[in-house]
């Protein structure tokens, strides 16, 4: 081989290094757009058993689901709609709105098929999506309407309430739905029947750790995201866990299976948020930092990049403060596959309270108060303080 052939091998390979960038870039972009429009084909469970496409055509007009924490991606709106907004000509009291606003792709984690007949819209199929509940939007434009925050919990998402509009669902599972509240979801209820509601987790800052969901049942994201699309989403395909007691088959076709890896890349390319400048006490955040390593002990499980020692061990729920469960349901953990609790990652933790898996502690104050007391820490009142301006910096 001549010294030119060489070079220009060499160079043909740097450029094949240089499309395996871009092409890592695409598969990223496939995942986000997995992430906020695809429905694993679970229009079969929210159109043709639940009938949600009716709900939404006859009762919720955009303030009514503005009400129940549903997010309106301003970027998907034409000058001319963000105009008939700004101008109040717009009827954002018609549900004839909403299906327009469905038709434009911007109600974000919902899906929605509208036909045209005779000059008419209307929708005829309706699912959902991962962004329902980890998305959110930055409300630049007015409250609950702005661009899109993929990976943040939507915290004013009222699942249970949305669930319970379906004419499909009888009285009693209704009552249970409607006693979970905004930012809490229970993803274990139409599998173990009990009745014990989880916060929405954030899907960013997930890069490195290898247990996932609160108590540490998947060994990557994949694992879950399969659960929750055919479990709960009720997408097409198969999900089965005999440490759970799970086996739910949707279909015969599998509409989830080959976007598992994109789905996956994008939610690992979500970096956890930065606190926004002066949130907190900079001078306090370095003194509680040494408070977080000594006499908090919370290094001890709170260790390495991410703030988590989940990829050494899982904690009993007797090491753990968010248990008896508030609602006293039996404890979260005993109804998963390992029965025990992964330490919180905690980049980012300034951004979604309330805290714990069951939202037990409102403030970041209150889950120092709860360490303290339930640890025994004897912490003084000043300690307490710089600690959670240190959590509040991370
Ligand atoms: C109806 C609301 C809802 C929808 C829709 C939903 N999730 Fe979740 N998600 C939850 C809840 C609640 C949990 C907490 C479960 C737990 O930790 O046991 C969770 C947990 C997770 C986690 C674990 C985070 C961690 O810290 O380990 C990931 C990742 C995730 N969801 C991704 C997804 C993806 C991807 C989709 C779409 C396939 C999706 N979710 C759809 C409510 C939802
Ligand atoms: C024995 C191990 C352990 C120790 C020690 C520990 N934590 Fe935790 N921490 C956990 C586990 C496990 C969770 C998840 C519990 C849950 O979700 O209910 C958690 C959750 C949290 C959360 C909530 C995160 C979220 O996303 O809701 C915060 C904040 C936190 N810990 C801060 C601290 C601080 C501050 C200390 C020291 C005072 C500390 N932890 C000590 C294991 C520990």
């Amino acid at each position: 081989m001549s010294a030119t052939t060489l070079a220009l091998l060499l160079a043909a390979c740097g450029s094949g290094g240089g499309n395996a960038g871009s092409t890592d870039a695409a598969f990223v972009e496939q995942g986000k757009s997995i992430f906020r429009f695809d429905t694993f084909g679970d229009e079969t469970k929210w159109t043709d058993t639940l009938r949600m496409h009716e709900v939404i055509a006859s009762a919720v007009d955009p303030l009514t689901g503005l009400s129940v924490g549903l997010k309106v991606d301003a970027q998907a709106l034409p000058a001319e709609v963000v105009q008939g907004i700004q101008m109040g000509t717009v009827d954002l009291s018609s549900p004839a709105t909403t299906i327009a606003l469905l038709k434009l792709d911007a109600v974000v984690g919902l899906k929605g098929t509208v036909e045209t007949v005779g000059g008419k819209d209307r929708l005829v199929r309706v699912g959902t999506t991962c962004a329902l509940c980890h998305s959110t939007v930055d409300d630049s434009f007015a409250p609950g309407i702005g661009k899109r925050l993929d990976g943040w919990p939507n915290r004013d998402l009222d699942p249970g309430a949305i669930i319970a509009l379906s004419p499909a669902i009888d009285a009693a599972t209704k009552a249970v739905l409607r006693t979970w509240g905004k930012g809490k979801y229970d993803p274990r209820f139409n599998q173990d029947g009990i009745n014990g509601p989880q916060v929405i987790p954030p899907a960013f800052g997930l890069q490195g750790i290898d247990r996932i969901t609160t108590t540490g049942d998947g060994a990557d994201i994949a694992y879950w995201n399969r659960y929750v699309a055919v479990t709960q989403m009720g997408g097409h395909g198969r999900f089965t866990d005999a440490r759970i007691g799970v086996d739910v088959k949707n279909g015969d076709d599998d509409l989830v299976t080959s976007k598992l890896p994109a789905l996956q890349a994008y939610q690992l390319s979500l970096p956890a948020p930065t606190p926004p400048a002066g949130s907190f006490d900079a001078a306090a955040a370095q003194r509680g930092k040494v408070v977080f390593e000594g006499p908090g002990r919370c290094a001890r499980c709170h260790s390495g990049p991410e703030f988590t020692d989940a990829n050494l061990r899982l904690h009993a729920p007797s090491e753990v403060v968010s248990e008896p469960e508030p609602s006293g349901a039996p404890g979260y953990a005993s109804r998963s596959a390992t029965k025990q609790y992964r330490t919180a990652p905690l980049r980012g933790v300034w951004q979604h309270p309330p805290y714990f898996h069951n939202g037990s502690a409102p403030t970041l104050e209150a889950v120092v108060r709860t360490y303290d007391a339930r640890k025994g820490l004897a912490l003084s009142e000043s300690q307490m303080h710089d600690l959670v301006e240190y959590l509040k910096s991370l």
